[in-house]
């Protein structure tokens, strides 16, 4: 029996890697990032992003566990930093949304990442609680207008396994598989326009 064909933009990051361990044995999955993978490609790029679906052919599910933002202060952040979180994590996500829609079929599935920092700020972070708020309210709106198409977002708060890399106590930390459970949700349950969250209990 063919696998249902799932793109992972975001594949070898640390939410992306579970994601592909989760569904590696269910779906045919089409690893995409900037610098490995089945396609390589660089999300802010519409064009870019446009060939790879005309490339990839009819797919069943997408997502997108990528998109960078810059943590720090107000006083530390440029102008340029600031736009270039907002083209990277929140308008690539949404370039893949919005042109992905027109190849793919119905019962398709979109599920994007915006995070915990949207609902619920830190110093350091205006650049991603804005990037994070606006993917959620572009996934809530775009979902009224996907018709036979379902898209969806999941928003993690801090993995496990970032705060190891960062150095930090982890111990309020989630391993990032719990995650990577959402998204199977989130493309499994049939639903259209949630967010989807996990936090520590
Ligand atoms: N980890 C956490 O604790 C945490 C918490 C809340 C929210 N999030 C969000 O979850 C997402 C994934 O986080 P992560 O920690 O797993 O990230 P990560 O480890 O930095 O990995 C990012 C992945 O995305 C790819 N990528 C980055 N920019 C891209 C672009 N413009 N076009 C195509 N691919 C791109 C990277 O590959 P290349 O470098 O090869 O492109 C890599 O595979 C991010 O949006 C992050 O803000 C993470």
């Amino acid at each position: 029996m063919n696998k249902k064909k799932l793109i992972v933009v975001g594949s070898t990051g640390v939410i992306g890697k579970k994601v592909v361990d989760l569904l590696g044995e269910d779906y045919q999955i089409i690893e995409v990032n900037r610098s490995s993978g089945d396609y390589k490609l660089d999300m802010k790029d519409a064009i870019s992003v446009d060939e790879m679906f005309k490339r990839i052919g009819k797919f069943e599910a997408l997502i997108s566990t990528s998109g960078f933002g810059r943590w720090a202060s107000m006083d530390e952040m440029s102008i340029q930093d600031y736009h270039y979180g907002l083209q990277s994590k929140l308008m690539g996500q949404v370039n893949l949304v919005l042109i992905g829609r027109k190849y793919a079929h119905s019962g398709t599935t979109f599920v994007l990442t915006s995070g915990l920092l949207a609902q619920h700020p830190m110093p350091g972070s205006t650049s991603l609680s804005m990037i994070n708020a606006g993917i959620e309210a572009f996934v809530r709106a775009a979902a009224l207008e996907m018709g036979d198409k379902r898209v969806n977002v999941v928003s993690p708060s801090f993995a496990k396994e970032t705060m190891e890399m960062m150095g930090i106590d982890s111990s309020t930390g989630i391993p990032a598989i719990e995650f990577a459970k959402l998204y199977k949700q989130a493309i499994e349950d049939g639903k259209s326009g949630i967010v989807y969250s996990k936090i520590k209990e």
